[in-house]
């Protein structure tokens, strides 16, 4: 087999004529490393991944993050099952969202595996937070790079939060308690990617609640502009899974958006999220 990469438009590369699941040699890691430190968003096609393959290929990119909010896999800990079964009406990340921006140190990445998939729908939305960023004027640039923002996930996961309160995952989300434990953090807006050296938009819809130092109300238009101009048509990749698809994405660089247009129907993917670091002062 030879590795070739097929860049996509809007975002992302499909990594072709690779088994991630049997083991990279050193040559094949490399090639995925870099087209991941480029695009921010990698997908691969026809794997056959067991889930010891799926923990074992995570471990190749760093330490795996154990979710403290999602359902876990009942033998493997470190894989949180993403489902939503045909009696269930709300999804699992169905916004516009960035995994983990509501930890100190945001996780890297996570690896997603199709297990079980509707007869249609059900694919996964992607946006750049490079062309985000790439896309504003130099005059919104440079107010950005002097703020921060804070970050939560009380609203989401904590008790009273849109998933705790049995609507929108319907149980599969738990541990609200521990968001109360979080400190909230606070992140720059626009961050120096710790892999690619490029400026990137560091906000997002689900978990930033404000820029440092103003108020909700005042945060809220430069943010409802900054989202805006993140889900330029652009700047999106929509995927299409397959049995065998694999998606691999970076928090710090994408977001992404699970569409919820299969009522009646199951599906199940197997997310394991690699964990990572500070990004201010980025320290990895
Ligand atoms: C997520 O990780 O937010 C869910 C993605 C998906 O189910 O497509």
């Amino acid at each position: 087999m030879t590795i070739s990469i097929n860049v996509l438009p809007g975002v992302g590369a499909e990594i072709l004529g690779v088994d991630i699941a049997g083991g990279l040699d050193s040559g094949e890691l490399e090639t995925i490393q870099q087209t991941f430190s480029q695009y921010g968003l990698v997908f691969f096609r026809d794997q056959q991944m067991s889930e010891t393959d799926h923990i074992n290929l995570a471990g190749r990119f760093g330490d795996i993050n154990v979710n403290r909010f999602f359902s876990s896999h009942p033998d493997y800990p470190q894989i949180a099952m993403v489902s939503k079964e045909p009696d269930q009406t709300a999804n699992i990340g169905g916004g516009w969202h960035t995994d983990h921006s509501y930890d100190h140190e945001p996780a890297l990445g996570s690896i997603l595996v199709a297990k079980e998939l509707p007869a249609s729908g059900g694919d996964t939305w992607f946006t750049s937070m490079y062309k985000a960023y790439d896309s504003l004027s130099d005059g919104l640039k440079e107010t950005l790079e002097g703020l921060s923002a804070v970050h939560s996930a009380k609203h989401v996961f904590g008790p009273q939060g849109g998933y705790d309160t049995g609507g929108s995952a319907e149980g599969r989300i738990g541990n609200a308690g521990a968001t109360l434990e979080l400190e909230d953090p606070i992140h720059p807006v626009v961050i120096k990617h710790p892999l690619s050296g490029r400026k990137a938009l560091y906000v997002n819809a689900a978990f930033t609640l404000r820029f440092d130092g103003w108020t909700v109300e005042e945060s809220a238009p430069l943010l409802a502009y900054l989202y805006a101009q993140a889900i330029a048509e652009e700047n999106i990749t929509r995927f299409k899974w397959q049995n065998g698809s694999v998606a691999f994405w970076d928090n710090r660089a994408m977001w992404h958006f699970a569409q919820n247009d299969y009522p009646g129907q199951r599906r199940v993917m197997h997310r394991v999220t690699i964990a990572g670091c500070a990004l201010h002062p980025a320290n990895c």
